[in-house]
């Protein structure tokens, strides 16, 4: 395509705002977002994160109320987060498998209320640790296909309580294989599996590590299991094994820092794509909003359009209901 100036101006499409809609590549819509929501046990209300200004831990008790926000806006999916209680946690994250757990107990409470919402829970043994590792250690290394069969049981659990779309973020070698055979056996064959298939090592995870309270746990890193951020072709590895073990859906994380993976995915794989703008990019705009550096609205706004840009089906953000606002009156 070659057009030349003065015949060509790419500046007539961006003339006037209706022009500008007309030729828009791409759209953020409420439906490409997924809420993540972080809960505690007990009754009251709820409790800030100081990381993470403007989100919060909701009691279960408080639960209903919050969700209703994302039910009022059509929000398709929320996904829930468990800070759980240090006294419950041990060194084989048990917890996960109770039935009466912090994320089962959410689970049922919300598919009551609100049965159209789905609910995303997140597979991996790290809220229930007590060294903060998204698996079983022995010998100081997570040990892989031990904790496969704890992951199968917790998702099983899951599943059982309600929840919809299983997410594992355990990075462990065949997860989405074993998950996809232990929900089939248990009669879980409409449950979904959305693999975090390509999970970096990263800093930006440190606000939410505070906000379950594994941050102070965790013993080391994670870079034995989640990957190197100096790689991309790994991470198209990944994929194409996930997607041939049978995940439903894919995501990519963290997000902003990771179009490129994102892109490269979606270019590769006819698969839907899903990236988690993580708790530090949240962490970052809020700090750069409330120095005054950045206008809140239009950040939240470019940034997950950026996303839908690199190929996106959805986002999981902490800013799914400021955003859903913000395109109700766009
Ligand atoms: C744990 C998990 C993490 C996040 C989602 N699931 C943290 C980690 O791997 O240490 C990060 C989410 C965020 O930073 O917003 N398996």
């Amino acid at each position: 395509m070659v057009q030349k100036f003065p015949t060509t101006r790419l500046r007539r499409n961006r003339y006037d705002d209706a022009t500008r809609r007309l030729v828009a590549e791409h759209k953020l819509s409420t439906d490409d977002l997924i809420w993540p929501i972080f809960i505690k046990s007990g009754t009251g209300a709820p409790e800030p994160i100081n990381a993470m200004p403007g989100v919060s831990r909701t009691t279960l008790e408080n639960l209903p109320r919050h969700v209703e926000l994302a039910a009022t806006l059509k929000i398709p999916a929320i996904a829930l987060f468990p800070a759980t209680p240090p006294d419950l946690k041990n060194a084989e994250g048990t917890e996960a498998l109770n039935p009466e757990n912090l994320l089962c107990q959410a689970t049922r409470i919300l598919k009551r209320e609100f049965p159209h919402i789905a609910i995303v829970g997140d597979v991996a043994l790290d809220p229930y640790t007590n060294h903060g590792h998204d698996g079983v250690l022995r010998d100081g290394y997570v040990a892989n296909d031990e904790t496969l069969e704890i992951l199968v049981k917790q998702a099983v659990n899951q599943a059982n309580a309600g929840v919809d779309i299983i997410a594992p973020s355990d990075m462990m070698d065949g997860r989405i294989a074993a998950l996809r055979a232990g929900l089939d056996a248990s009669g879980h064959i409409h449950t979904r599996l959305m693999s975090y298939a390509a999970k970096y090592a990263s800093a930006f995870y440190g606000p939410f590590r505070d906000a379950i309270g594994s941050g102070g746990a965790l013993k080391g890193d994670k870079k034995t299991y989640q990957m190197n951020p100096a790689n991309a072709e790994e991470a198209l590895h990944e994929v194409a094994m996930d997607i041939d073990e049978g995940a439903d859906m894919i995501m990519v994380k963290p997000g902003m820092p990771y179009l490129d993976i994102i892109h490269r995915v979606k270019q590769r794989f006819q698969v839907p794509v899903f990236a988690y703008q993580v708790s530090g990019e949240y962490s970052m705009i809020m700090a750069a909003v409330n120095n005054g550096w950045m206008d809140h609205d239009r950040a939240v706004l470019e940034s997950l359009l950026s996303f839908k840009r690199a190929g996106c089906s959805g986002i999981l953000t902490y800013f799914a209901v400021t955003a859903a606002r913000l395109l109700q009156t766009s």
